[in-house]
């Protein structure tokens, strides 16, 4: 994914500090992506992308609708600007073209590519069960229904909408070449030419129906967590020829300059799931067989109100189990009798929570309000705040990690109650702070107590995860870690199995 356009460069510039102070960025050397958080704080924040859409992060979502799109056949009359832009090659599209499936509508923008190079074919940014295609396209769509233009919409939590194609060397693409033969005129960056329309249809797969889903961000600085991103579950192909016309062609830099770059190997590296779940609009076919379906809006909310209101005394003696992640139910079977058949539990439909844990959770206390708020918590917002309140106590060093480690919860939960993440443990950790002390310590306990038992956490996952530290907890790192049993760090068993 890659926001910036020609006209945008402007408004960038005047926006945002980094890029006055000549903030450039690649994808390897002393300006690569290990430096972007460096002037663009939010790649190194939540919700990045891309990520690797692995089986257990799937989750069959029933209301997931067809991909609708609107004026993608363009007439031959209707000049795109094709160009370089020493990051990508983009086509620029025209305002009339949008998605009309989605809640809002998301008018396009424009569409570029993400490629390898000739020696190594493989440089999608997404991948599917760690598996790299050659190349990856994005159209880029913004939220017309609630911003002017992109420039208003990019920052927004629900201001970017992005098809995601992967593409495979194999049978030769004739929708390609409406551009590809156009290549050569824009050897350079900053170079530009004039191409007629075509369908651009024609680039998407056949089937719009299958896709994966889910919250994520711009895979270019400055990365805002602003996409809802759709990845097309099947891809599409692209002749050997073609691929080395696009990644021999281009160069990064100017036409002028001394020392020509190449441009390709243009992906960003895989980012940290953050908890965050898959959503699929399919469950037909390999390896989607157990694949679990959402969790119901109103599941999900009483877990949430039950760490708010309920009685955590019960709950860290009868439904601890609930809050940890799959397998670790194996620790409690002692304590709970009815645990014998652990490999059913998650497929039984019973209510989540029993009446005895409920019965505390009638109470109405105003932190629960402050949780519960209908509004949407906005990504970027949140880490605005909180970057501009650290920057206060921080060396430039560790805002980045305390940007991360300050805002991922309420993101996390905000994701959660969309359904689209796990919940986890510095989010529990988080909404268990306003409780009263005694009950708090009594789920502490049993959750370190539980953790400590917890095995199979290596160095090299500790290392990258953020700690924080919300009261007397610890330690803090379980929710990355993929489980070999069951699926991936539920904290909670929220889903059903699908028959
Ligand atoms: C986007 O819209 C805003 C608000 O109407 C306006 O101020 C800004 O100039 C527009 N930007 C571009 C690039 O058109
Ligand atoms: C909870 O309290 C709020 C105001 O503090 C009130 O509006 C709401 O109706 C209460 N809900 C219940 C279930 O009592
Ligand atoms: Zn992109």
């Amino acid at each position: 994914m890659h926001f910036l356009s020609f006209t945008h460069i402007v408004f960038i510039q005047l926006a945002l500090p980094a890029v006055l102070h000549g903030a450039k960025w690649t994808y390897s050397g002393p300006e690569g992506e290990h430096h972007w958080p460096k002037h663009y704080p939010y790649c190194g924040g939540s919700f990045q992308s891309p990520i690797d859409i692995k089986s257990e992060l799937l989750r069959f979502d029933p209301t997931l609708r067809p991909i609708e799109i609107q004026n993608y056949n363009l007439s031959p009359t209707e000049q795109l600007t094709l160009g370089n832009n020493g990051h990508s090659v983009q086509i620029s599209l025209p305002s009339k073209m949008y998605i009309s499936s989605l809640p809002h509508r998301y008018t396009a923008a424009q569409l570029h590519f993400h490629w390898g190079s000739s020696s190594r074919p493989a440089g999608s940014e997404h991948m599917v069960n760690s598996r790299q295609y050659a190349a990856e396209m994005h159209v880029v769509h913004f939220n017309s229904d609630k911003y002017p233009n992109m420039s208003m919409a990019v920052d927004k939590s629900d201001g970017l909408a992005v098809l995601g194609v992967l593409i495979e060397v194999g049978e030769f693409n004739p929708a390609f070449e409406h551009f590809l033969r156009f290549i050569n005129g824009i050897k350079y960056r900053d170079q530009r030419v004039q191409v007629p329309g075509f369908n651009i249809r024609a680039l998407l797969p056949a089937r719009l129906d299958e896709y994966f889903r889910y919250d994520g961000s711009l895979t270019t600085p400055p990365c805002y967590p602003s996409v809802l991103w759709t990845l097309f579950r099947n891809h599409v192909t692209i002749s050997r020829k073609q691929f080395l016309a696009l990644s021999t062609t281009l160069y990064s830099t100017h036409a002028q300059d001394s020392a020509p770059m190449p441009l390709n190997g243009n992906f960003r590296k895989l980012q940290l799931t953050d908890s965050r779940v898959v959503l699929v609009s399919f469950k037909e076919g390999r390896g989607l067989q157990g694949t679990l379906t959402v969790t119901s809006p109103l599941t999900r909310k009483q877990i949430v109100q039950q760490l708010l209101v309920g009685d955590l005394a019960d709950l860290a003696d009868e439904g601890l189990y609930k809050l940890l992640p799959s397998g670790s139910e194996k620790l409690h079977a002692g304590k709970k009798k009815d645990l014998k058949n652990q490999q059913t539990v998650a497929k039984s439909k019973q209510q989540m929570l029993s009446p005895s844990l409920w019965k505390k959770s009638q109470t109405n206390r105003s932190v629960g309000k402050l949780w519960l708020a209908e509004d949407a918590l906005c990504y970027v917002s949140l880490e605005h705040r909180v970057f501009h309140q650290l920057k206060q106590s921080h060396a430039e060093n560790q805002l980045v990690q305390a940007l991360r480690d300050v805002t991922f919860p309420e993101l996390n939960l905000k994701s959660y109650l969309d359904c689209k993440s796990d919940l986890a443990l510095p989010t529990i950790r988080h909404l268990l702070r306003g409780r009263p002390t005694d009950e708090a310590f009594e789920l502490d306990r049993s959750l370190t107590k539980a953790l400590m038992n917890k095995k199979h956490i290596t160095p090299a996952i500790k290392k990258s995860v953020p700690v924080t530290n919300y009261g007397g907890f610890s330690p803090a790192t379980v929710s990355r870690k993929p489980h070999s049993q069951g699926y991936p760090h539920p904290w909670l068993l929220p889903m059903e199995w699908e028959d």
